[in-house]
């Protein structure tokens, strides 16, 4: 805690070491500025020559951005190329083929290694195996697998014959899972018998099977099944088979599906205020050039790195930055099937100096958790491992408080490594606002500055630009390649969500507040402004929740909203009134019980409420209309200061202060 107060009384800002500036992609304020500067003379011109310097075109595109069918905008459209031959084939021709691309350690700690050519083999052939099931360009196949080489290796086989995946993490319910299968008309669904987390194994087949037996899926025709574990029950003759047997009858060269740069490159359904989760549509070419940038500009990626990204492949990072990124330039990653705490909270650091990573990827959550792991049990203290192969550090989700950068900054990272607290969503595809590690100074607690290319405002309610200072609506101010594109089947709600006519409609809504520094220009994150919560960087819409409560027999009402919580972030607290009487003692212990495990059932148990509390009914003013509001004061334990004689039942209040 005194090195903490040291380091904070030290100076506001930390700056880059004058070595990691001198090597660094983009060296010096200077070179960022001019980067900026040439971004802001000619925008199309700018991302036109990133466009032609990182990526493979099998045919050349003639123009970068066409703004003809705004806010539909779409980049480089007249371009072919493929991503997986972008991400694989170029490797194998300059010189980096037996190069380590992933590095998998498993939960149990075994590890496997595959070079870039082994990869493009599996890829090849799982692509070829897809191919004689009758999978086509275009098609949609759902990836509901656990964090492994053949889950990244079926991400890329997708992209190779242009067909479009969508990913649903492994935590999901099968009924989130059927919803996702039924909205993208998935055509095959990749799974594996098992997943292993913690040392427990927790099904995945038989997950997809209750899915589709659930109905609607009609058009899944295939189920193709990778064996972790071998534990599997049930197999559908002539609609399950294994992934080595189809892959075992299949060529090792695949020619790649050329494809226009604008061709959907995947799905990844996400939370948002109202509804159910949208299907977040990006495309091929801006998506794998920002993701591939980024490792260059955000990430300084050399060939020497060992890259870790400690996400799952269910979300967008371990899109961008496990499936594509990385390996679109080039790197060696390390891929994790586990989980931090296994066998102990020393995991994280042990791999570190095990495969000797030098750049280290994670969530505020997971830093926070393992520095009370640590606090609690100096065997696991990141001391007693040696992490000197680090050279720098990055965290993204959600806010890092600056107690928690401290802690990272000095025990992970010795001081020596800079920290890019990188904010980006979904929707972006990539990094929008972060430090540049061997240029910007940095301000624990604050995302700094926008990308190179990235437009970002603050606007007040009618989309007019604040000044420095005040607080305000984060936006983006023009269209940058990696954005979404559509939501799938949605395009009515892709505008109403992003490019809402109450700002103009031409300002990209990113659903975050945010304030820039007077004297800096830096932006701090103010968290969500919508009904969106983050628990531990997962995003949830507190509708969903409530939809799921409602849903189960004895409840009426349910109103769900976000608490602040030293670990995770926030947490759910879910307000009940159910159809009989207000229960208390132990039937409201066992009610509470039987909701958290309807929600885990209904979404997953990542939604599960922490905390409910029955009321024999909710804060409602005098239309009908759930006063949020106090409920978020409720569930913090802040009294309600403000007038409240609007409210229908003021006397409400007082029985929802105590916790069940
Ligand atoms: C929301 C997006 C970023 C990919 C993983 C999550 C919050 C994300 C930061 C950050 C403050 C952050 C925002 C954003 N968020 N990164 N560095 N600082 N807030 O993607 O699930 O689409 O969630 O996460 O609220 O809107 P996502």
């Amino acid at each position: 805690m005194d090195d903490i107060t040291l380091l904070k009384q030290a100076s506001r800002q930390f700056h880059p070491s004058a070595e990691f500036v001198k090597n660094a992609a983009i060296s010096g304020m200077d070179a960022y500025r001019a980067l900026c500067a040439e971004a802001e003379r000619d925008y199309q011109g700018f991302w036109a020559r990133l466009a032609r310097e990182n990526l493979i075109w099998q045919k050349p595109f003639t123009k970068a951005l066409d703004e003809s069918d705004a806010p539909f905008y779409r980049w480089f459209e007249d371009g072919h190329l493929n991503v997986s031959y972008n991400c694989l084939d170029r490797h194998l021709v300059n010189g980096n083929a037996d190069k380590t691309a992933i590095i998998f350690e498993a939960d149990g700690g075994e590890v496997t290694r595959v070079t870039y050519r082994e990869l493009h083999q599996k890829v090849c052939k799982l692509a070829n195996g897809l191919k004689a099931l009758g999978v086509n360009k275009g098609d949609r196949v759902v990836i509901y697998m656990p964090m492994s080489i053949e889950g990244i290796a079926a991400m890329q086989a997708c992209a190779r014959i242009g067909a479009i995946h969508s990913v649903v993490f492994g935590g999901f319910s099968a009924k989130s899972l059927q919803e996702r299968i039924i909205d993208a008309g998935a055509v095959a669904v990749i799974t594996s018998d098992e997943q292993v987390r913690g040392g427990k194994s927790l099904p995945l087949k038989s997950i997809v099977d209750q899915a589709l037996e659930m109905g609607g899926c009609d058009e899944v025709r295939h189920v193709i099944v990778h064996r972790r574990t071998g534990n599997m029950t049930g197999q559908v003759a002539g609609r399950d088979l294994w992934l080595a047997d189809l892959m075992a009858a299949q060529s090792e060269l695949c020619e790649p599906e050329w494809v226009s740069a604008e061709h959907p490159l995947f799905i990844l359904y996400t939370s948002g205020s109202t509804g159910t989760p949208k299907g977040v549509q990006h495309a091929s070419g801006g998506f794998l050039l920002w993701a591939m940038l980024t490792m260059k500009w955000t990430f300084d990626l050399k060939p020497s790195d060992v890259f870790w990204c400690t996400a799952d492949i269910g979300w967008v990072t371990g899109h961008s930055y496990i499936a594509y990124g990385p390996l679109a330039a080039g790197a060696t990653e390390i891929v994790f099937e586990g989980v931090p705490t296994y066998p102990d909270a020393g995991r994280f650091w042990q791999m570190i100096e095990k495969h000797k990573a030098t750049i280290f990827y994670t969530a505020p959550t997971a830093i926070r958790s393992l520095i009370k792991a640590a606090d609690s049990n100096p065997d696991v203290h990141p001391q007693q491992y040696n992490l000197t192969s680090l050279r720098l550090l990055g965290s993204v989700g959600e806010p890092i408080n600056p107690d928690a950068w401290l802690w990272y900054y000095k025990h992970i990272g010795r001081e020596q490594c800079p920290i890019v607290d990188t904010f980006w969503q979904t929707e972006t595809g990539g990094h929008m606002i972060s430090p540049l590690p061997g240029a910007t100074a940095m301000v624990p607690g604050s995302c700094t500055l926008p990308l190179p290319g990235i437009m970002i405002g603050v606007v007040d309610e009618a989309g007019r630009e604040l000044p420095d200072g005040q607080g305000g609506i984060l936006v983006v101010k023009r269209p940058w390649p990696s954005m979404i594109r559509d939501i799938w089947g949605d395009p009515q709600r892709f505008i109403k969500s992003y490019f809402p006519e109450e700002l103009g409609g031409k300002l990209y809504l990113a659903g975050d507040g945010a304030i820039r520094d007077v004297d800096t220009g830096y932006f701090t994150i103010t968290g969500r402004i919508d009904d969106v919560l983050n628990v531990s960087g997962h995003r949830m819409g507190t509708m969903e929740i409530e939809s799921a409560l409602v849903a189960h027999p004895l409840v009426a009402e349910a109103a769900v909203v976000g608490k602040p919580d030293t670990t995770t972030g926030e947490s759910i607290c879910a307000f009940v009134v159910l159809k009989r009487a207000r229960p208390a003692g132990a039937e409201a212990q066992l009610i509470a019980a039987e909701l958290r495990n309807w929600v885990a059932k209904e979404i997953g148990p990542i939604a599960k409420p922490k905390e409910l509390r029955f009321g024999d009914n909710l804060p409602k003013t005098r239309s009908g209309k759930i006063m949020r509001r106090l409920l978020r004061l409720l569930a913090k334990g802040e009294a309600v200061t403000q007038d409240i004689s609007t409210l229908e039942n003021p006397a409400i209040l007082e029985q929802l202060k105590e916790v069940s």
